[in-house]
């Protein structure tokens, strides 16, 4: 009997890589590096943050204040399905946008995932002098960082692209970031 050897294989769906979606906590650098990155591949940046501020009018900060953190989300989500629909975008997300489930199927769907891995002691370097970040705004945020870097780095972990920024300028982490996207972009099904 013939049977065909391909049908038991299972087949990797292909991925489209349109865009470029830079993940990672606060302060590990992705509306900087965005910008680069764009720059290198001439492609729009679109940071979510800003995004929402400009339409709603006011700051993170006040928009989880004054309408709670799932309205908040809730901006997210629709934001990932409009840009999930376009080309050439660098995404710079905020920090927890890639928790939610729905958001990073949409964005996997479109894009190359990139994660800028920073270590705890960075990130609370790079934002311990700034205020914009509700959820740091505890008495303590070196370890609301770690625990909530503890929390997240499954999900973090999960990009197509790991990219450690602890000693990698935001220049040079684009170009690395730019480099694999074009590789994986002329390797259909990667990676
Ligand atoms: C958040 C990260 C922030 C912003 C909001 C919530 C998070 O963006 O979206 O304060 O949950 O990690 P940055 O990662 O750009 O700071």
């Amino acid at each position: 009997m013939a049977t065909s050897r391909e049908e038991s294989v299972p087949l990797r769906p292909a991925r489209e890589f349109r865009n470029i979606a830079l993940t990672g906590f606060m302060g590990s650098g992705k509306s900087t590096v965005g910008f680069f990155l764009a720059e290198i591949l001439r492609f729009e940046l679109v940071d979510t943050d800003k995004v929402i501020e400009e339409r709603q009018g006011r700051r993170v900060t006040e928009i989880f204040a004054e309408m709670g953190e799932h309205a908040f989300r809730a901006m997210e989500a629709d934001l990932v399905g409009e840009v999930s629909r376009r080309s050439g975008l660098v995404l710079a997300t905020g920090g927890g946008l890639i928790l939610n489930p729905a958001n990073r199927t949409r964005l996997r769907q479109s894009a190359l995932i990139a994660c800028l891995w920073a270590s705890p002691e960075t990130i609370f370097e790079r934002v311990r002098t700034q205020s914009h970040r509700p959820l740091l705004r505890g008495p303590d945020p070196l370890h609301r960082i770690r625990e909530l870097l503890e929390e997240r780095a499954p999900v973090y972990r999960e990009a197509d692209l790991l990219v450690g920024v602890d000693f990698r300028h935001p220049p040079e982490t684009a170009r690395f970031i730019a480099d694999a996207f074009l590789t994986a972009r002329q390797t259909p099904g990667s990676p």
